[in-house]
């Protein structure tokens, strides 16, 4: 393994033997990736570089890869490093356009391409960036990949919408808000391993399963994102503690603690939240959260996907592959940053 690998490992808490088995895609996509940022146009080349160079786990890549491999026939490799750099810059515009939405300065530790730029032209390089991935897609050139993708994309974008609409609603209920997960995180994750499973010519059982999986540990990694959004370690995380309460953005780990809260606590709350919190407030809330096992109650949620998605690899032949989209699940609840 090179020192390469061991920084990405270090980086993220990955599994080393997960990076073992996909580090030669990895590898493959991240060169792809390097030239496809490249642009005539100098802002949106800095754009993509930035976000690019800043790091980043690139799941979506290895979620791809390791859903093909998972099905256990001979497929064509460079389809994999093609597809893995186009679902990884999907991921880059909608991260520059979501910073836009969320007013956030920080992304994988360096200043957003808004904060850097404006949100106008991090608005308009977000649209090349996605307009490349859309061109990657045609040159692989599966019209069932093109649906899969595309409706995927509707999907998150129509999430990021949903999102919007229920800002500032402190009493968001549980349901409204895990269909916004779905489709704002979920459902891309989910487009990953199927197009990673069709690929490799699955069967429509194996396809199920591996949707399955994707859905489920999609949904866990957002609620994941959500606590380490009010008790993560900004060195790790790479993003501003708190943003979601500062923006008004009612997540699992403040509806569950909403039922707990005194007269008295709900009224201060209510003041702060999408109201210029500050960190002394944020610090507050979370150790309610902390306290009245809002924490606790968020992370059995996403352990409960995490074994649902366990679950459903139980279709597929067992091999290294499937263990390791076992151990991705495991990360997803672990991980820190
Ligand atoms: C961030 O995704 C957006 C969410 C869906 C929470 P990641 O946490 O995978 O971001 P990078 O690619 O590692 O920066
Ligand atoms: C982003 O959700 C989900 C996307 C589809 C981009 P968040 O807004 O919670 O993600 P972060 O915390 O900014 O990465
Ligand atoms: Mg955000
Ligand atoms: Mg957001």
């Amino acid at each position: 393994m090179t020192a390469a690998a061991f920084q990405l490992i270090s980086r993220n808490q990955l599994d080393p033997r997960l990076i073992a088995q996909v580090y030669e895609e990895v590898v493959q996509v991240e060169k792809e990736l390097k030239i496809q940022v490249g642009s005539t146009v100098e802002v949106v080349e800095r754009v993509g570089r930035l976000t690019l160079d800043a790091g980043g786990k690139r799941l979506r890549p290895a979620f791809v890869a390791l859903a093909a491999k998972s099905i256990g026939v001979p497929f064509i490799e460079s389809r994999l490093v093609l597809l893995g750099a186009c679902m990884e810059m999907i991921h880059m515009a909608t991260l520059v356009h979501d910073d836009v939405i969320d007013n956030s300065a920080t992304r994988r530790g360096r200043p957003t391409a808004s904060a850097e730029f404006g949100n106008t032209a991090a608005i308009l390089s977000g649209d090349v960036l996605l307009a490349k991935a859309m061109a990657l897609l045609a040159r692989d050139g599966d019209l069932e990949v093109i649906r899969t993708v595309s409706e995927a994309v509707v999907e998150m974008a129509e999430g990021e919408v949903r999102e919007l609409e229920v800002r500032g609603d402190f009493d968001l209920d549980e349901a409204s808000h895990i269909d916004i997960l779905r489709r704002k995180t979920a459902s891309f994750i989910q487009a990953c391993c199927e197009i990673g499973a069709l690929t490799a010519g699955a069967t429509p059982a194996e396809r199920t399963a591996l949707r399955s999986y994707g859905y489920h540990v999609g949904i866990a990694f957002q609620i994941v994102d959500d606590i380490l959004d009010y008790r993560g370690d900004k060195s790790k995380t790479g993003k501003v503690i708190g943003t979601d309460f500062r923006d008004g953005q009612a997540t699992l780990p403040l509806i569950y603690l909403r039922p707990t809260l005194s007269e008295a606590e709900s009224k201060i709350a209510r003041k702060r939240f999408g109201n210029a919190a500050g960190d002394d407030e944020i610090r507050m809330i979370s150790d309610w959260m902390d306290s009245r096992g809002a924490y606790a109650k968020s992370e059995a949620a996403a352990d409960a996907h995490v074994l649902a998605a366990k679950e459903a690899l139980t279709a597929l032949p067992t091999s290294v592959s499937r263990d390791l989209l076992e151990t991705v699940g495991d990360f997803v609840l672990q991980r820190n940053g």
